[in-house]
């Protein structure tokens, strides 16, 4: 087997927010570094670089991992959601975007990024949570400025809004 060299760069392949991207990375680099440096994804962003913050937090496969603690090379093949590819086509914000804007749930939006990526997942597979499910789920990421309330109104208010939305749908539907 070949051996590789720490500075001999590979091709690397992704799914970014639905479109196939390929891109150079030597094996060492992590995968945060890979997308803001050679993808242009510059909405994800890199605090502590060793799991703390959750500033990096993306969705990989769909499971909301941080960026700083994979290998650019571990997501070769596999698909990738960043903060970008929450708004739609025209650039309308989703309803998780939509309440953070509506409840003032960042100040300086370094934390912002990281912690939409989370409460996306989190609120596909928990309908209906409660405050301190959220404020649970939260605790993995550091926010210097809010002081957490307006965030967990946020996510609650976009958690009831989905709730009601299914339950429409379950309504129409019978
Ligand atoms: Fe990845 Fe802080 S930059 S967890
Ligand atoms: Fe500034 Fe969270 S809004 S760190």
């Amino acid at each position: 087997m070949r051996r590789l060299s720490a500075t001999e760069r590979h091709r690397i392949t992704v799914t970014l927010n639905g479109r196939t991207v390929t891109a150079e990375a030597e094996p060492r680099m992590l995968l945060s570094d890979f997308l803001r440096e050679a993808l242009g994804a510059t909405g994800t962003h890199v605090g502590c670089e060793h799991g703390v913050c959750g500033a990096c937090t993306v969705r990989v496969e769909g499971a909301a991992v941080r960026a700083c603690l994979m290998l650019a090379q571990q997501a070769d093949g596999l698909e990738i959601q960043t903060v970008e590819g929450l708004a739609d086509s025209e650039g309308r914000l989703n309803a998780l975007q939509k309440s953070f804007r509506r409840h003032h749930a960042l100040q300086c939006g370094f934390c912002t990024p990281g912690i939409l990526m989370t409460l996306t997942e989190f609120l596909e597979r928990r309908r209906a949570p409660s405050e301190a499910e959220i404020r649970e789920v939260l605790s993995g990421h550091l926010c210097r400025c809010t002081g957490y309330t307006t965030i967990v109104r946020a996510a609650l208010d976009a958690a009831a809004a989905d709730d009601r939305e299914s339950e429409g749908e379950e309504t129409c539907s019978t």
